[in-house]
């Protein structure tokens, strides 16, 4: 009986993918790590850094390889690209890394069409789809890093500013991974209880001006990437972290449910777009999306967002 050796393969070494690998090592549910990366030499280096730590944590094998190394993945994480320089978009940075991305999806494929391709590099909407388009590869598939870290900004800085637990705010950020992205305060609540019914009761109360207040708390989900990018040129913790989450509930089949990029099949009238929807993920990428009820406001955000991606992958030299 051949024992599951989860094996995660990590495409670019630079902050977001050796921060991954970090994060993943130390949670312990990876046997094997390979990390690939053009520059051979970072990413011999990151390998070597890492395993010096191998005492501290679980046992994992840990490589630095060519995309042969990709080869009997359970998951493919593709971290490489260009990345957003201070007061640059995600949208900004399409071409460059739509024509990376052409050489990374052919050079993946080569060595395996069975595993699970979890795409990071931005504008990682647009690049898991750009993925699908490519590889062939099954939808489910297929999955974008999307929203789910801007939907654990959104429950970091709710309970912030309810004093809870970030664990017991349950609140979406859906759509795209950049400035379309929209929150669903229609249905955001508090260990089950809707935020408008939470608020009176909130120690914040009376020096909460609610309605304000909830939409500067946004504004802040919403561009701490670029405050973050000013501050140490890149983002890494949130998203390596964010990153192994979603990679744990597919080595471990939890059938969990994740906010993350997946290619939208006629909700609320949008097609051939992937976008972030809350989705139930398990061992077989994503099982089945939850097709969110949203307020008429929330709808024409996301159509917007839709629409705004549309209009750009139009524009792209696939
Ligand atoms: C961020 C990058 C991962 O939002 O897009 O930090």
């Amino acid at each position: 009986m051949r024992l599951s050796k989860p094996k995660v393969s990590i495409i670019g070494s630079g902050n977001v993918g050796s921060a991954f690998a970090f994060a993943l090592m130390i949670r312990g549910i990876a046997r094997e790590i390979v990390i690939v990366d053009k520059d051979k030499k970072k990413a011999a280096g990151e390998c070597m850094d890492l395993k010096h730590g191998l005492s501290f944590t679980y046992p994992v094998t840990i490589s630095s390889q060519g995309y042969e190394g990709c080869a009997d993945s359970d998951i493919v994480v593709i971290t490489a690209g260009a990345r957003q320089k201070p007061g640059q978009t995600r949208i900004d940075l399409v071409q460059t890394n739509v024509d990376i991305f052409k050489d990374i999806i052919s050079n993946i494929i080569k060595y395996t069409k069975d595993a699970i391709i979890l795409v990071v590099t931005n504008p990682v909407d647009i690049l898991t789809y750009l993925t699908l388009k490519i590889s062939g590869l099954p939808a489910n598939r297929v999955i974008g890093s999307g929203t789910a870290l801007d939907t654990s900004r959104f429950r970091y800085l709710i309970s912030e500013h309810c004093k809870v637990d970030p664990r017991n705010v349950h609140a979406y950020v859906i759509g795209e991974h950049g400035d379309t992205e929209l929150p669903v305060w229609s249905n955001a609540s508090i260990g089950g209880m809707k935020i408008e019914k939470y608020c009176p009761m909130c120690k914040n109360f009376g020096n909460c001006g609610h309605e304000k207040e909830l939409e500067k708390l946004f504004d802040k989900v919403k561009n701490a990437a670029y405050e973050i990018i000013e501050a140490k040129d890149a983002t890494s913790y949130a998203i390596a972290l964010a990153l192994v989450r979603i990679t744990e509930v597919i080595l471990r089949d939890e059938n969990s449910v994740l906010p993350v990029s997946i290619l939208m099949k006629d909700y609320y009238g949008i097609n051939d777009v992937c976008l972030s929807l809350p989705a139930i993920v398990n061992r077989g990428g994503v099982e089945r999306i939850l097709r969110l009820e949203l307020s008429a406001k929330e709808q024409a955000q996301f159509k917007h967002s839709a629409q705004t991606l549309k209009g750009i992958i139009k524009g792209i030299k696939f």
